[in-house]
């Protein structure tokens, strides 16, 4: 067993990474390891994964930089996506020539499940009867099919400058009605009409649940998930995304922190920030978990499961997250290499 690999897992959870489960994972690491050289593949993680694909990963991140990193690859003929379905997508939609696998079809999310695109192509088209100047706003947890129906992308990082910098005044904002009303509570000049979906995992955490932590460790900053209900987001010290809590925690000088949002950032944020000390108000994703190193290697292996998207509908939908690039101005998505892997 490396000392090394012992001491960031079990940084995550010491009660369940235990020196003789550790011991029990390396051969799986050292196995995905060797068939991301056979494969020519290259490994994205969001910062929601277990702690131990963390280790195999060429990158981690949040929807935005995840987004960002996938339009980089060019080196290598495969992604894998350690995330769900409607990021490794995203990644097919910003670099299509790449084969990108999601290693489980189940992982899914409930907050694209709650924007089915019929159900919203019949809402613009309803809304911009009385909106005419309407601009269409989607939250990147969507299908690649409702991108296509849109005007530009935000991510949890970047929703308020994205909305902020639309001349439009009128906006229907898809699917999270908790991003919507962060955004509309910090861009009050525009009508935000927000479509009713929500994340489950999200729904769950409670501002009892906040509270309570709070009370018991005064002084502690409180960072939550966008996607939280506005009752919890009324505690927070700061609204960020997954990456963002991870740069305020390490930048901040406070030492404890209290992390609402799924508890696997709770794990990484031990592991990447190991002088401060964090606290949990978090729930599971079932979808983010469904990803393991078993299910990579099987994977790597067979080539399981390629996402595939109709080449409309990826150009479409490559135009709604170019712009949320342009119109931010932070970061320009690279062009990704157009030479087909053999
Ligand atoms: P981030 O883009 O902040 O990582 O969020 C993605 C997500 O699915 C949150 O539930
Ligand atoms: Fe989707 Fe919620 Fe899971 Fe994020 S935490 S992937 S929004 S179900």
């Amino acid at each position: 067993m490396t000392t090394s690999t012992y001491e960031r897992l079990s940084r995550a959870d010491p009660w369940y990474y235990t020196p003789e489960r550790v011991k029990e994972i390396e051969p799986l690491l050292d196995r995905v390891r060797e068939l991301k050289r056979k494969r020519d593949a290259y490994l994205l993680a969001h910062n929601y994964q277990r702690a131990e694909i963390f280790e195999v990963a060429d990158d981690t991140g949040d929807s935005l930089a995840l987004a960002l990193k996938a339009a980089e690859v060019k080196d290598a003929k495969v992604i894998v996506f350690c995330g769900v379905h409607f990021m490794a997508e995203t990644a097919k939609i910003v670099n299509p020539t790449r084969m990108v696998l999601l290693p489980d079809l189940s992982a899914g999310c409930s907050l694209a499940d709650s924007a089915p695109a019929d159900a919203v192509k019949d809402r613009i088209e309803e809304l911009k009867q009385s909106f005419p100047d309407l601009a269409v706003v989607t939250y990147v947890n969507t299908t690649a099919e409702v991108k296509a129906l849109t005007d530009v992308c935000c991510t949890s990082g970047n929703a308020v400058s994205v909305v902020r910098s639309l001349p439009n005044r009128n906006i229907l904002f898809i699917p999270d009605r908790n991003l919507a009303r962060h955004v509309a509570n910090n861009v009050p000049d525009k009508n935000i009409i927000a479509w009713d979906g929500a994340c489950y995992i999200h729904e769950q955490i409670t501002p009892e649940a906040v509270q309570q932590i709070r009370a018991a460790v005064p002084g502690m900053k409180v960072l939550a998930h966008p996607e939280c209900r506005d009752d919890v987001l009324a505690l927070a010290d700061a609204t960020l995304s997954t990456s963002g809590m991870i740069d305020y925690a390490r930048q901040s000088e406070a030492h404890e922190f209290l992390a609402v949002t799924e508890c696997g950032l709770s794990d990484l944020l031990s592991i990447e920030v190991p002088n401060k000390r964090f606290y949990r108000a978090c729930k599971i994703c079932p979808f983010m978990k469904s990803i393991t190193l078993e299910n990579v290697i099987e994977s790597l292996e067979k080539l399981q499961f390629e996402i595939t998207i109709p080449e409309p509908v990826r150009g479409r939908a490559e135009r709604a997250l170019r712009r949320m690039f342009e119109v931010t101005g932070r970061d320009s998505m690279p062009v990704p290499p157009q030479v087909p892997v053999e």
